[in-house]
């Protein structure tokens, strides 16, 4: 049986930023080369993985038992930092490139870690309404490009009523240097937000923002559906 359930992808317009996810170089080298380090490097401060998937887990502790998805899950480091965290939850994880998700099956075998992965595009999560406890996404906020909006909308319907939702995002740069090369990477379909933005849009998702910190530009908001 394929443990990876796949569900098909939409012919949409795709971004350059989300096209570079089905190119199997980017699976391959994504979370050894880019992810370990991304936080420090976009932080300008030392922020090891380990750090963010504690905050992930403290920041979700009271989902700790129940049913947990990760929305954009890549090669699944959060699915998989949950799912080792939390051995009573059963987590489940999306992305819309397959090669992501495969990467993501590969690396939780090698750990010991159970998740069940999913190949669907978020615009249309392939689940009930209110099936989930807690969601998190993590990077991929930026990366939906005009799909943002309704994406998480979308999310809102899978997760259930005072459900939380961690979310890791970029803000916008307050340096020149970084809006020149966040500039740069909107012409690739990346977006960024203020604050005061990225909680208008939480909120016009049925959102409530309970908890907010950020290093730099590396943002972490927990978000309450009403
Ligand atoms: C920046 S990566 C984030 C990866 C992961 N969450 C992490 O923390 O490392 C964004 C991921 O979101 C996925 N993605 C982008 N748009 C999507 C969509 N509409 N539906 C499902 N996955 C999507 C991409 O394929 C990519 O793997």
């Amino acid at each position: 049986m394929n443990p990876i359930l796949s569900h098909p992808i939409p012919h949409r317009r795709r971004t350059a930023a989300q096209k570079s996810n089905f190119n199997p170089l980017t699976a391959l080298v994504y979370e050894d080369v880019w992810r370990k380090r991304s936080l420090s490097i976009l932080s300008r401060k030392p922020f090891p993985l380990q750090q963010e998937l504690d905050l992930l887990r403290s920041w979700l502790s009271e989902c700790k038992e129940g049913v947990l998805l990760d929305v954009g899950c890549s090669t699944g480091v959060y699915a998989r930092g949950l799912a080792s965290g939390f051995p009573a939850a059963k987590i489940t994880a999306v992305d819309m490139s397959e090669l992501m998700v495969k990467q993501a099956l590969k690396r939780a075998d090698r750990e010991g870690v159970k998740v069940e992965w999913v190949v669907a595009d978020a615009i249309s999560l392939p689940f009930e309404g209110e099936a989930f406890d807690g969601i998190c996404m993590g990077g991929t906020l930026n990366e939906l490009g005009p799909d943002t909006q309704v994406i998480l909308e979308e999310c809102g319907r899978v997760l259930k009523k005072d459900g939380l939702f961690f979310m890791m995002f970029l803000l916008s740069s307050e340096k020149p240097l970084g809006r020149l090369l966040q500039r740069f990477l909107s012409l690739g379909g990346l977006r960024f937000w203020t604050t005061l933005e990225a909680e208008s849009l939480f909120s016009r998702a049925g959102f409530e923002q309970v908890r907010f910190e950020h290093y730099g530009v590396v943002a972490f908001s927990l978000l309450r559906k009403h």
